[in-house]
This record gives structure tokens, sequence and C-alpha cells, in this order.
């Protein structure tokens, strides 16, 4: 079957799939999720996910980034990285954690397949960590870290979620990881999403001034790393590049390339919106053909952008980030 490519109506194309396999997490991030439960999770089950992929990759989704909730607290993951490397059309296969898992599972992902790893990482102190996760499992955290770049075959990115009341010292203590070890830091704005919307962002001008006075010129760095919305900067003396991500401040929806699909089997078409469609993911009746069609025109239906701007509006997401995955 080939049924693709996946165009919306103001002339995207979707190659880009974001799949949230789990809400569960083994933290929780203060701008992210709950300490207690808040209804019941969902996870996706290996024969939806083989079927959402190999749909998906017939639509022409050459990428897959595997997220949560925390992907690798899912049991299948191994195999659902493998599921994914499988389907011809799709080339690239990545997966956001916040690491924790890492240092067991790595060599099973890798095996798998597993292209690269972003590792979110808001903070490299102990006890600001325990704040912001409420959870004690910094060393966990770092210790996967650690296996993913020693693996050698895994490309690495740390994530950090900067707020208002993030130390300063903390956020350049992250963009240090840049210095010291071949990875990418990326610090992305928060978005006024579930949980975020009670906290209060960092302006991403005042982080690039401090982190300026701390290394000195960020250079623009001209060609594209990887196809996401980054804008990435070199400073010297720097193995890795500092990249941000500011979807609030600098709105990136005019090249959006990506669709989502959370863990209820919900075709998510834009991050901040309640549009899309309940995949039919177990229902017999409708065949790839037909799955194929419906993914077509909810995706020709995906809105022109976010309206981060106009909340009072009622339009914006309800769902928690951790039913999204980012
Ligand atoms: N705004 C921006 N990023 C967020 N994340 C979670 N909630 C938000 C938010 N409101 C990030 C996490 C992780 C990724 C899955 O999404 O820090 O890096
Ligand atoms: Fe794309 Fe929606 Fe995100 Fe904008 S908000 S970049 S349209 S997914």
């Amino acid at each position: 079957m080939s049924a693709g490519p996946l165009k919306d109506s103001f002339g995207r194309s979707m190659d880009y799939l974001r799949l949230s396999i789990t809400d569960r997490c083994n933290l929780r991030c203060v701008y992210c999720m709950p300490e207690g439960q808040s209804g019941p999770s969902s996870q996706l089950e290996l024969p939806q996910i083989e079927r959402v992929l190999r749909v998906m990759g017939s639509l022409g989704v050459k990428k897959v980034k595997i997220t949560g909730g925390e992907p690798l607290v899912h049991p299948d993951i191994a195999q659902i990285v493998h599921l994914a490397k499988n389907v011809p059309q799709i080339q690239n296969v990545t997966l956001t954690t916040n690491g924790l898992l890492l240092d067991r599972l790595a060599e099973d992902l890798i095996k798998a397949g597993l292209d690269a790893v972003n590792i979110s990482l808001d903070t490299l102190d102990p006890s600001r960590f325990q704040y912001l996760t409420r959870r004690d499992h910094l060393p966990e955290a770092l210790a996967g870290l650690d296996r993913a770049l020693g693996s050698g075959s895994l490309a690495v990115k740390v994530n950090c979620v900067p707020t208002a009341t993030s130390p300063f010292e903390d956020l350049l203590a992250l963009a240090r990881l840049a210095k010291d070890r071949p990875l990418h830091v990326r610090f992305i704005e928060l978005m006024p999403i579930g949980l975020g919307l009670g906290q209060t962002r960092l302006d991403p001008e005042k982080l690039m001034a401090l982190l300026t006075e701390a290394y000195g010129p960020l250079t623009p760095v001209d060609r594209q790393l990887g196809n996401g919305p980054a804008a990435y900067y070199s400073a010297e003396g720097f193995m890795g590049k500092i990249g941000f991500i500011s979807a609030v401040k600098s709105c990136f929806c005019e090249r959006c390339n990506r669709i989502r699909v959370t863990p209820d089997g919900y075709l998510k078409t834009c991050l901040h919106m309640d549009r899309g469609l309940k995949l039919p993911l177990d229902d017999e009746a409708n065949n790839d053909a037909a799955l194929a069609e419906m993914i077509q025109k909810a995706v020709w239906n995906k809105p022109a952008s976010h309206l981060f701007h106009k909340q009072d509006e009622g339009r914006g997401e309800n769902r928690l980030m951790s039913r999204i995955g980012g």
C-alpha cells in the first residue's frame, strides 16, 4: 500500500511522527505531571503501535520520535524501536527520555536500532532535581546520560525547560555539558499547556544574554541540524551546540512537519489544539487503507498554528503534557 504523502490545507507536508506510547512516568516534573494519578493511565500496545507505524510509513512518515510520559517504562520499548526501524519508509527512530532507565536499557535499544536519544534534564543539582521532579533520582539520570554517550553509537541531546525561577547557575551548568561532552544542549521554552500554565517561562532572550556573558558570543549555525525547530548556536571551545526551541516567542508553525499520536490512540494534528481523530486501531472493520484515508483527512484539517497568545478563547489543549509527549 502506498497512500502518501500527508499534506495539510496550508501546503505543509508531515513526515515526522511523535508517538507517545505511555502516559506513565517515573518522575513527576512540576510543569508536566501532578504528584497523584489523575484519571486512568493509558498505554499503546504492540499490535496498535505496529499498525500505526505501518500506516504512517505508507503515508510518507520518515522519522519517528518515541515519547511518553516516560517511554522507557513501557515494558516493550526495545521491541517498539525494532518495529519502527523495520518499517521500510522509516529512516530515523529516536526517543525522548528522562534517562533514568537508560543505563539499564541502552544496549537493548541500540541493538533494536535506535538512532538517537534526547535526555530531558533541567538541573545538575541534586536538591533542585528533587524539587523539580519530586524524586531523588539524579544519579540514575546522569548514569543514563553517561551510558548513552559511552555507547558511541547514539546521538545525544540534552533538553532543558527553564522557568523564570531556574537558578542561573543551573542553566549555565547544563549549557556547559555541551562544552565538555559531544552533545547538544537545547533550551525549550516553557509552553502554556497543562501544568505549564501554572509556571512562568524564562524569556529566551534573557537566557541568551546570560549564556553570552558566561561563555562568550553565540554564533548562529547556518546548516540546519536535524530537521526540527531548534535554532542552534556555537560557542568558542564547545564540542556541541546550544539550541533554542522557542515556540512561544518565535512561532515556527509555518514550517511544521509533525503529527502526534497519544497513548489513547488519538491522532493530534497540533500540539496546542485539541484537533484530530481517535484512531480506530482495534477495529478490524477498518483496514489499513481506510485508516490511512482517515489520517489523511484529519491531517488536511491541521490548524495553521498554535494559539498560545489567545488562551482565553478556550481552544487550547486540556491534556497534560505527559499525555502528549512534547
Ligand atoms: N513546555 C515545554 N516543554 C515541556 N515539557 C513538558 N511540559 C512542557 C511544557 N509545558 C517537556 C519535557 C520533556 C519533553 C517531553 O517535554 O521537559 O523534555
Ligand atoms: Fe505545529 Fe501545532 Fe506545534 Fe505549531 S503548535 S508547531 S502547528 S504542532
